[in-house]
């Protein structure tokens, strides 16, 4: 009874052939997730869409400017629920490129504020992602790189390098500098560093603050075995590798207010023999879930240079899918999630709570219009009423 209640309201239920049905009943069921608001602490983004955070290499001194105002704004007005900024350093030494934008000293606070009001404006939630880049800093911008777009090479001190850090002096790759092994009185300073750009973070006005902890940068050369050789209280075991991780967290969660939700990314696998795993992702996620961590950002790899990856369209939704269903906290699947049905499908199915789109949106910032209208969703709000009006 219940069921052909819901059948008649479905457009797609009258469809003659049995098997079209079953793709329209798939699309009314997966298609109202996609949409659906969700709610960190006291912060409801209004869909599940995010955009993932997309180095840009164009500040000066780490400053914000007009090339960020449109980047984000953009996909504000595109309908995304996140905006994430890119890969923000939280000391200079941090920066992965002297052009990455930064938030270590309070003169970055102010031209991020513009940035925040105009996403927030137009609907969506201003997220900001605090790095630091280890022992992958001081390269080139790769778009006016001589190594050509996907190959970072290293800055000398004359051409306005500086030196990398690391858990151990282990280099990237070949060319790499040898990185400083950190002390442990270092360690507290960056780690305080992390708990001041969050500071300055909510001065700025951001509803959301993202960790990163991925893609070979400082944090994930602690927790990967494959990049961590200390025998002090930060390398060895498990829990000692993570600790790193733990700790920035809590230094971060006290300066920042109750209602904020704090976010981290992580490489979920370092796609190695004997390197950081999926199962290691679960066990830290459950200890993560202990301390109320608002979602996983499930990225992977990029911690060494030999490691191979299994690229593919949604080649990262498993470890999503894992880490969610394995310890039974919230995630996003990022990674060559570019069609509404696929985004649509890894909400319904439970895979994720958010997808992270990053070159996709890049390629178009109204991804979520054309999404909503290619799932025939009328009552999605995508676009500002500038636009709906006259559309
Ligand atoms: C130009 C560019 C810049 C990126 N910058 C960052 C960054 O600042 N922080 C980060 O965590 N990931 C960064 N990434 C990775 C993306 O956030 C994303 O995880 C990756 O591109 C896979 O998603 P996609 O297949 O939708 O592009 C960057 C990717 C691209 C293409």
């Amino acid at each position: 009874m219940v069921q052909e209640k819901r059948e008649a309201h479905s457009t797609c239920a009258f469809s003659p052939e049995r098997q079209a049905k079953a793709m329209c009943e798939l699309k009314d069921r997966t298609s109202a997730g996609l949409f659906e608001p969700i709610s960190f602490r006291g912060v409801t983004i209004k869909n599940r869409i995010g955009v993932s955070p997309m180095c840009q290499y164009n500040s000066v001194d780490g400053m914000a400017n007009d090339w960020h105002l449109v980047h984000l704004g953009s996909r504000a007005v595109g309908g995304a629920g996140l905006v994430m900024t890119e890969a923000t350093a939280i000391s200079p030494e941090g920066r992965i490129t002297p052009e990455d934008l930064g938030l270590w000293k309070d003169e970055q606070i102010e031209p991020l504020v513009k940035i925040v009001r105009f996403i927030k404006s137009y609907g969506a939630v201003p997220g900001i992602q605090l790095a630091h880049a280890g022992r992958k800093a001081s390269t080139a911008n790769p778009w006016k790189s001589k190594g050509g777009r996907h190959v970072k090479v290293d800055l000398s001190d004359q051409e306005g390098g500086w030196q990398p850090v690391a858990p151990s002096p282990l280099k990237f790759q070949e060319t790499s500098r040898t990185p400083h092994e950190l002390t442990i009185d270092e360690i507290k300073q960056i780690q305080a560093k992390f708990a001041d750009g969050a500071r300055r973070a909510v001065e700025a006005g951001f509803s959301l603050i993202e960790l990163h902890a991925a893609h070979g940068y400082l944090l994930h050369n602690f927790y990967s075995p494959l990049t961590n050789q200390r025998t002090d209280n930060y390398g060895g075991s498990f829990e000692n590798r993570i600790r790193i991780v733990l700790e920035t967290l809590e230094g971060m969660r006290k300066v920042i207010p109750d209602q904020l939700p704090l976010a981290i990314r992580l490489s979920c696998s370092d796609w190695v023999e004997g390197g950081w795993t999926v199962d290691d992702s679960v066990r830290l996620a459950k200890i993560l879930k202990q301390m109320d961590i608002a979602f996983i950002d499930c990225s992977s790899g990029y911690g060494v240079s030999h490691a191979r990856y299994p690229h593919g369209p949604g080649w990262q939704v498993p470890l999503s899918d894992a880490i969610r269903n394995g310890a039974q906290v919230r995630t996003a699947a990022v990674g060559e999630i570019t069609t509404p049905d696929q985004a649509a499908e890894i909400i319904a199915s439970g895979k994720a709570d958010l997808v992270f789109l990053a070159r996709e949106f890049m390629r178009e910032p109204y991804w979520p219009y054309k999404a909503a209208k290619e799932l025939q969703l009328k009552d999605a709000q995508t676009l500002p009423p500038n636009y709906t009006y006259a559309i």
